[in-house]
């Protein structure tokens, strides 16, 4: 199988006061946010979760290396978390008053994540989406972002998304045609729940 399941060892306890911190006041963005614009396809994933299973990577010998980045990253709270982390963190998010957002986020905590407004799905892999299905609202209409991070898929070691439950197997396809061979994937699944898997094979 080129996806297998791992079981990073998540300790329980809450995080340092920095982190509380920052969670405090990215709740209070995202909420004001979601007040103020609509964008239905965004809805934030469970940032304090994400943190216990990416503190639960960093501390482990499960990833190759500590190049994150969200697929759809939102209001880049996530991506913040892992550059927190230490992690060389960076966000693909399609819609640019999201992606300004979690600019200022990551500025206002100097936090050195990048983020880039583009379409995670790469090049070429548009007709392997539209064939695999259709989507709320998944999107391949936008730039490349991965040729302004200066990154192809496959450099990334960590990848987080919260896909929309029509969008995961997709998302899975992406991850296991274009990433690297042992990067990880980190999904979201709502309700608490995260999967985390890495590439074991090249897929044929
Ligand atoms: C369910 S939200 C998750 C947001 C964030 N990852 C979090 O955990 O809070 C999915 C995000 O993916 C974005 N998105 C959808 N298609 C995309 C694409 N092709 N490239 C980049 N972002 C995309 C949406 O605009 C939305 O903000």
């Amino acid at each position: 199988m080129p996806l297998r399941d791992l079981t990073p060892a998540v300790r329980p306890d809450p995080p340092p006061a920095d982190v509380a911190r920052f969670l405090r006041e990215a709740d209070r963005r995202v909420a004001r946010f979601q007040e103020e614009v609509v964008i239905p396809g965004f809805v934030p994933s469970d940032p304090a979760g994400a943190f216990r299973v990416l503190r639960a990577l960093a501390d482990s010998e499960q990833i190759r290396g500590r190049r994150f980045c969200e697929w759809g990253s939102g209001f880049g709270v996530v991506t913040c978390l892992a550059a927190m982390l230490e992690f060389d963190a960076c966000g693909i998010e399609v819609e640019w008053q999201l992606v300004d957002e979690a600019r200022r986020l990551a500025e206002d905590f100097g936090l050195s994540a990048e983020f880039v407004c583009g379409s995670f799905v790469p090049p070429g892999a548009e007709g392997r989406v539209h064939a695999a299905g259709q989507y709320a609202w998944l999107t391949t209409e936008a730039d490349d972002a991965y040729r302004e991070l200066g990154l192809d898929p496959d450099d990334l070691d960590v990848v987080f998304a919260y896909p929309w439950p029509d969008e995961e197997g997709v998302t899975e396809e992406l991850f296991e045609r274009y990433g690297g061979v042992g990067a990880v994937l980190v999904t979201f699944r709502g309700g608490g729940e995260f999967r985390v898997r890495r590439k074991t094979a090249r897929r044929r």
